[in-house]
């Protein structure tokens, strides 16, 4: 039996939010929302072009309305975050005011750095890696706030994630 949970995936940029999410949608039969796509596809820009014109404060106040609208959709049952989603105050309170629970997809930097390396998303805060280790690091005390935490290893695939979350946080 399946509980009616609703949940956000949280966690370092290339932890495999993205995928897990997917995933865990897949599962569930229903559909996933991405905040960087959703926030992508209604301002017509990247979120890398966003930055890079107005600066990392400006994407944040976009992103937590794209938030507070993801929030409100009757039919959101499995949300993944960007990577600095979760770290803003505002939008952990409102997520939190949802009644959505909180999943943090926790790996080492190198983990998350080596998929950021080979990954075609163009991520400004971490084009340099000794700035997104710092970010990395400055980070972990916000996603230990999240209600639930999955380690995810080297060789754990998402498929292998997303049924683990499945079966523990909607059992
Ligand atoms: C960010 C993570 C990115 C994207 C933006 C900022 C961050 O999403 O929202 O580049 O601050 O960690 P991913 O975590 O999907 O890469």
């Amino acid at each position: 039996m399946v509980s009616e949970r609703r949940i956000v995936l949280t966690g370092f940029m290339g932890v495999g939010k993205s995928s897990v999410a997917r995933h865990v949608a897949h599962l569930l039969k229903t559909k996933r929302i991405d905040l960087d796509q959703e926030l992508e596809h209604g301002e017509r820009r990247t979120v890398a072009e966003i930055i890079d014109a107005e600066g990392e404060s400006a994407f944040r106040e976009i992103e937590s309305n794209y938030l507070r609208r993801a929030l409100d959709r009757p039919d959101l049952r499995v949300l993944s975050l960007g990577g600095g989603t979760w770290t803003v105050d505002r939008n952990r309170e409102m997520i939190k005011a949802s009644g959505m629970t909180s999943v943090w997809l926790e790996s080492t930097f190198e983990h998350c750095w080596l998929n950021i390396a080979f990954s075609r998303k163009d991520r400004p805060l971490a084009r340099d890696k000794q700035r997104a280790f710092e970010l990395f690091q400055q980070r972990q005390k916000y996603y230990a706030l999240a209600d639930w935490h999955f380690v995810i290893r080297a060789d754990s695939t998402s498929f292998d994630v997303a049924k683990q979350i499945v079966e523990q946080v909607f059992s």
